[in-house]
């Protein structure tokens, strides 16, 4: 064993860290306090309040829109803790259901998850879509529940031209003898997603719309100040350094982006033994950060997808091109695909994942013919880093088993 290196161990554990709880700084860590999004909450609670006054006589359905990193997935799932807390102090069974729909991407999917929220061991298969939702009432029916389904990221399931939110909403109507047995919370990050949906479900959730505004600047440091008091040791972040990761935050506006940077930061100061957090550690601890939303859509990518992505950043890598076509971008997919074996997919299929790199904003897309055969689009990457991109794609890939 090499001595230097144990002794270099010791002293890493001597170190006193400059965290007083890391897990605080995780993307899904639920803070106790949303600083400006008070009037959100109590709007939440306004309008959930006949849940626990009338029980199981009222449903609600609402939709929340808003940006991308603006808090409304953490802010409906504290209000989850909340009325599910204060229901169960009544004696109201209350069941807050989350479902992110970019995880359950089908109706049956869902369904499967809001039954195993309500019993852990319901077996996965063997089912139809019906079934599950018969099984659902009987739950609901014998447990006497009312359960808040919430529908995180629903335009992953909208665009499937999925009937779930209508047959949910029907069951109330349906089943319970004029009880209603379950409410809704679509999320979603813009309505424009919403068009595929047929009329009457858009008119069911439309009719309640909670629009979560973009933080300024200052709300942003705020949050961020809040965000490192619970996580860091008291002076290991001022007030200047916050300031300037706001400001870096503030382009995005995604609070992701800023407690990414904090975390990093810290590390860089711990790893050069300082006591604080300075400046050129923000600065280190910004480089070669690709948006979390971004990260989060390579993690859940299939093999396929992403190297068609990979294919379109090699494309636009190798001409230092600012834009390349889809027939560039096939031509370096059938390469890579020859490279790892894979049986490339059509190109049907492979236009269509086209257009949800769009919707992810992982490109742009020019299409000059839509035409089945001669399809024809430009396609860029504006907004992103390409080498971070790469090198997030082969890393993924690579983890999968795939050796580039
Ligand atoms: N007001 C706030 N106070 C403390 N933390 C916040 C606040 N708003 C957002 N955050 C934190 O910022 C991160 C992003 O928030 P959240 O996941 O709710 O975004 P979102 O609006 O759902 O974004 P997306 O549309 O990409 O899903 C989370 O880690 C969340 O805890
Ligand atoms: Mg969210």
């Amino acid at each position: 064993m090499n001595y230097t290196h144990m002794e270099y161990f010791e002293e890493l554990l001597k170190r006193e860290s400059l965290f007083k709880d890391e897990g605080k700084l995780d993307i899904n860590y639920i803070p106790s306090d949303l600083p400006h999004r008070d009037k959100e909450l109590s709007i939440l609670s306004q309008l959930f309040l006949g849940l626990i006054t009338n029980p199981n006589s009222i449903s609600r359905r609402i939709l929340i829109t808003g940006k991308t990193g603006i808090g409304k997935t953490v802010t409906v799932k504290l209000f989850g803790s909340i009325i599910e807390g204060v229901s169960r102090k009544r004696g109201i069974n209350i069941k807050y259901a989350h479902v992110n729909c970019r995880k359950e991407r089908t109706s049956y999917k869902v369904l499967i998850r809001l039954i195993q929220l309500l019993d852990h061991q319901f077996p996965k298969r063997g089912y139809s879509s019906q079934d599950l939702l018969d099984i659902l009432i009987e739950f609901l029916h014998r447990y006497n529940i009312h359960i808040l389904v919430v529908l995180d990221e629903l335009s992953y399931l909208i665009n499937k031209h999925e009937d779930l939110i209508y047959s949910l909403t029907r069951i109330n109507d349906d089943n319970f003898k004029g009880e209603q047995r379950l409410s809704i919370i679509g999320i979603v990050r813009d309505l424009s997603c919403l068009n595929n949906l047929d009329n009457s479900t858009m008119s069911t959730l439309q009719r309640n719309i909670l629009k979560f505004k973009n933080y300024t600047e200052s709300q942003i440091f705020d949050i961020l100040k809040y965000r490192s008091d619970d996580s860091l040791k008291k002076n290991i972040l001022s007030d200047k350094m916050i300031k300037m990761i706001s400001e870096i935050t503030a382009s995005s506006g995604d609070i992701r982006h800023g407690l990414n940077i904090i975390w990093r930061s810290c590390k860089i100061a711990e790893s050069k033994n300082l006591k604080y957090v300075n400046a050129e550690c923000v600065r280190l601890g910004n480089q070669d950060l690709l948006p979390y939303s971004t990260l989060d859509v390579l993690e859940y990518m299939n093999s396929q997808k992403l190297s068609f992505l990979l294919a379109i950043i090699k494309a636009l890598n190798n001409h230092d091109n600012i834009k390349v076509s889809f027939n560039e971008a096939l031509k370096r997919y059938y390469m890579i695909c020859e490279n790892l074996g894979l049986k490339p997919r059509s190109n049907s299929q492979l236009w269509n994942y086209l257009q949800e790199f769009k919707r992810d904003n992982l490109l742009t897309t020019n299409i000059i013919s839509e035409k089945i055969k001669g399809r024809r689009a430009i396609i860029a990457i504006p907004d992103l880093s390409l080498p971070n991109l790469e090198r997030n794609a082969i890393e993924i890939l690579n983890s999968k088993g795939f050796k580039l």
